[in-house]
């Protein structure tokens, strides 16, 4: 067996070409972009759905898309994932109970093995969306996980744009993960 011509950047970025006898095997080594997102509402939902639907566009490949609730995300799915996209509602000022609860649950587990992890977020806020977006940079700094996109805050009343805003929010994130800028 002989490994073909590619660089070792271009082997260990998302195929490995194996020649054998005359016949060319591929193996897709794929990235996991985990999406942790509480989505209680049809507008949020619709939001969460453009975010995946924007992860999973056709022209990316390479890229195992991973959508959990934050009461269902482990430790696992976090250690994992080469990159992670949050999503929450603000409430009273803050980010909901549930994603909470899965930094309350991940943190310690995860402290020490995911610094630098890529990572973005994006809220639905009524009203506001500061408290949250400054509750979730205190959280990741201790984490040292890396911003690698603006948060993305969709404020006030809920607007068509919000959606293709969270589409393009998931495409950004499964398109640097497959060209490896993160
Ligand atoms: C109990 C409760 C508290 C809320 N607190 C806030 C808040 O502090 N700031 C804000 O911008 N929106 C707040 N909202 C509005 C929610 O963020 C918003 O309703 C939620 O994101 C769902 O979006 P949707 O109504 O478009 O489905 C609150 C909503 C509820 C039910």
């Amino acid at each position: 067996m002989r490994i073909g011509q590619q660089s070792h950047t271009q082997m260990v970025n998302h195929c490995v070409y194996f020649q054998k006898n005359c016949v060319n095997i591929v193996i897709m080594l794929t990235k996991q972009l985990l999406i942790v997102s509480h989505a209680p509402s049809p507008n949020t939902l619709e939001l969460l759905e453009a975010v995946r639907s924007g992860a999973q566009h056709s022209d990316i490949e390479g890229i195992d898309v991973i959508v959990r609730t934050p009461f269902d995300a482990t430790v696992d799915d976090v250690l994992d994932a080469n990159a992670i996209i949050l999503g929450t509602t603000e409430n009273l000022g803050y980010m909901s109970g549930a994603l909470k609860d899965f930094f309350d649950r991940i943190y310690y587990p995860c402290l020490e093995h995911t610094r630098g992890l890529p990572y973005c977020c994006y809220i639905r806020a009524g009203h506001d969306g500061t408290g949250t977006k400054r509750a979730i940079d205190t959280i990741v700094t201790g984490l040292r996980w890396r911003a690698v996109q603006e948060p993305l805050v969709c404020r006030g009343t809920y607007e068509d744009r919000f959606v293709e805003e969270c589409r393009e929010l998931g495409m950004a994130m499964a398109a640097g993960l497959e060209s490896g800028i993160f």
